[in-house]
């Protein structure tokens, strides 16, 4: 088929799992199976979509070291763009359908909900990431383009941070909502962990290659994302 001809296998896993959230958002609400309370579990699904794909964006170098698939580093760009895509669905569905454009009001929830400031922060913080995401923007910003875009480092614990905080639940016990929120941040630390260069070092020396075998199009990567 042509469509495996212009894609790769990981290419087409990633675009679909990305679409697919919205797909069934919109098939649930047109079968009338979806929520009683509609607004906020757009606001969750989104949300929780777009968290997912930025810890699987941040996922694609460590698990590079440890299955050293290559195709894995082409594809960040990809999961992060999709990443920003639901992130900035969930704040329009937050201003305009949980808040309906009332700025006054939505700017007295930012500051009573410190959780807010902080998703606000880490989706604020995404946006030039997003935006300079593009090859142009490597040329024109050099050097700087790296630095840059290390800002992730930042914004995926924020978002993990916004996501527990807004649950009302006990950290420390591990109570109420608190579990999966808490698994995305374990999950978001052992990726960040696996770039400290001694961890990474000895990952990259398992033999562990079998993985990659199962993708046949890896290509060589093109210097990307951090
Ligand atoms: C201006 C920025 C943001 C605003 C105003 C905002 C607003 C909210 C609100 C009001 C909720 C609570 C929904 C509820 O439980 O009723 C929420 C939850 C959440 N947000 Fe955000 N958010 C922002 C940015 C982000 C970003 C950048 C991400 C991820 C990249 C994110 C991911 C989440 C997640 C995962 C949840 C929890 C979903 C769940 O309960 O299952 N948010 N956000």
């Amino acid at each position: 088929m042509k469509i495996f001809n212009r894609y790769t296998p990981l290419q087409i896993i990633i675009h679909l799992y990305a679409w697919s959230a919205l797909v069934w958002i919109i098939v649930e609400l047109f079968t009338g199976t979806f929520s009683i309370n509609p607004i906020q579990e757009l606001e969750q699904r989104t949300g929780r979509h777009a968290i997912t794909l930025l810890v699987l964006s941040l996922a694609c170098t460590p698990l590079n070291v440890i299955i050293k698939f290559p195709e894995l580093l082409k594809r960040r760009r990809t999961l992060g763009l999709y990443a920003l895509m639901y992130a900035t669905v969930h704040v329009l569905i937050f201003i305009n359908l949980d808040y309906g454009l009332a700025w006054s009001l939505i700017a007295r929830t930012i500051f009573d909900k410190p959780y807010i400031i902080v998703g606000a922060l880490s989706f604020l913080l995404l946006i030039p990431l997003g935006v300079t995401s593009f090859d142009i923007w490597k040329v024109r910003l050099g050097k700087n383009w790296k630095r840059l875009h290390r800002v992730v480092y930042i914004i995926a614990p924020l978002a993990v941070l916004h996501y527990i905080w807004s649950k009302k639940g006990d950290i420390l016990t591990l109570s109420g909502d608190i579990v999966r929120p808490a698994i995305y941040g374990l999950i978001l630390a052992i990726f960040l962990a696996i770039r400290i260069p001694a961890i990474k070092r000895a990952l990259a020396s398992l033999p562990t290659r079998g993985l990659s075998l199962l993708f046949k199009k890896g290509q060589q990567p093109k210097a990307d994302a951090p």
